[in-house]
């Protein structure tokens, strides 16, 4: 066994509604991947409510991080760094994750590293795809990002397009939330549009013919809540496929479109929203058509989990040979 692939890193991620915890060997042999997600608890309201996901996290973590230490069959004091999310992200439940990593490494006498959540999402491709090394355009698209990065080397990002509202993931959340459907919305709003016709309501698509790649996504719930106070007795299914038309129309067109202007012949597809079967059948199809491979990881590596944190760490630390002192503290606005 060499060196790297006897290195032990443990990621936390905690940074808005999944509990994770997961243990990976060298820079992308997952060994386990424990994620605990709190949708439930907040369905209710509608959406995440931090304080619930902060409190919630404290006490679901230590089990979390036995249950992925027991599925490694590893034991903490073999392990090589411990790393956590530290932004972006809510405050609170970032507080938690991070305090835990920093308590563990202490314990431990390992290094300790911070992790950026959206440098997280990258990862969780590489670890889908460890031979599809950089350049290649990466598109995030979640509940609470939606950017176009153009990634010449793992560690070196350069956003060259993003929303200036809304994600995609929390515009679908919130239109879910107006026809009824609970949160979080994207894979039930996924299901119903193959259900519905994506052309009973023409929907804006918007920013679509606006130069750059910038993305707008509130326009659209605005578009719907109006449709609905005109039609409330319009199908969901409709709905559904007609924003899900919208949403997939601006991210194809836009993410293939940069992947041509900077020069890439692959894009990557990442984040919660990087889970819905017609964003990956459309993506695909148009990118085949227009010579660019669009490569997506895995459900389980595209929404919040901690593998993908566990992976930036290790590439950063063994790579890099980087280490944050225990004195790192949340960045709910960190950027790539
Ligand atoms: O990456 P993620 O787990 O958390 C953030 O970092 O935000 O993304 C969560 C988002 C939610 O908005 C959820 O509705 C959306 O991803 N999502 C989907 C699907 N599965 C999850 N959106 C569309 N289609 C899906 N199948
Ligand atoms: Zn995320």
């Amino acid at each position: 066994m060499t060196e790297a692939a006897a290195f032990l890193t443990l990621g936390l991620e905690t940074s808005c509604d999944e509990t994770s915890a997961a243990v990976l060997r060298g820079q992308t042999e997952i060994l386990s991947n424990v994620v605990y997600t709190q949708a439930d608890l907040h369905a209710r309201y509608g959406g995440v409510v931090p304080e619930v996901a902060s409190r919630n996290h404290v006490v679901k973590l230590p089990y979390i991080v036995r249950e992925a230490l027991d599925a490694a069959r590893v034991e903490a004091k073999g392990l090589s760094l411990v790393a956590a999310t530290y932004g972006p992200g809510l405050v609170g439940p970032l507080l938690v994750g991070l305090s835990h990593a920093k308590g563990m490494a202490f314990a431990l006498d390992t290094p300790f590293l911070g992790v950026n959540h959206l440098e997280g999402h990258i990862f969780g491709h590489r670890l889908h795809r460890p031979e599809m090394e950089p350049p290649f355009m990466a598109l995030v698209v979640s509940g609470g990002h939606t950017a176009l990065v153009d990634v010449a080397r793992y560690g070196e990002y350069r956003t060259v397009g993003a929303t200036v509202d809304d994600a995609a993931g929390e515009a679908l959340d919130k239109i879910g939330k107006m026809v009824g459907i609970g949160y979080p919305a994207g894979a039930e709003i996924d299901r119903l549009a193959s259900l519905g016709d994506a052309k009973a309501i023409p929907f804006p698509r918007p920013m679509d013919a606006s130069p750059g790649f910038d993305f707008s996504f509130s326009g659209l719930k605005t578009a719907v809540l109006y449709h609905l106070r005109k039609n409330p007795r319009e199908k969901r299914e409709d709905i559904a496929a007609s924003v899900l038309g919208s949403v997939v129309d601006v991210l194809t067109r836009k993410g293939l479109e940069a992947t041509r202007r900077f020069h890439r012949t692959r894009l990557v597809v990442v984040g919660g929203v990087a889970a819905n079967q017609h964003l990956r059948e459309r993506l695909t199809r148009d990118g085949e058509q227009r010579g660019i491979e669009v490569s997506f990881p895995p459900l389980s590596l595209c929404t919040d989990n901690a593998a993908m944190i566990a992976a930036v760490a290790a590439f950063r630390h063994l790579s890099l040979g980087e280490a944050h002192p225990l004195s790192l503290t949340p960045e709910p606005s960190l950027s790539l």
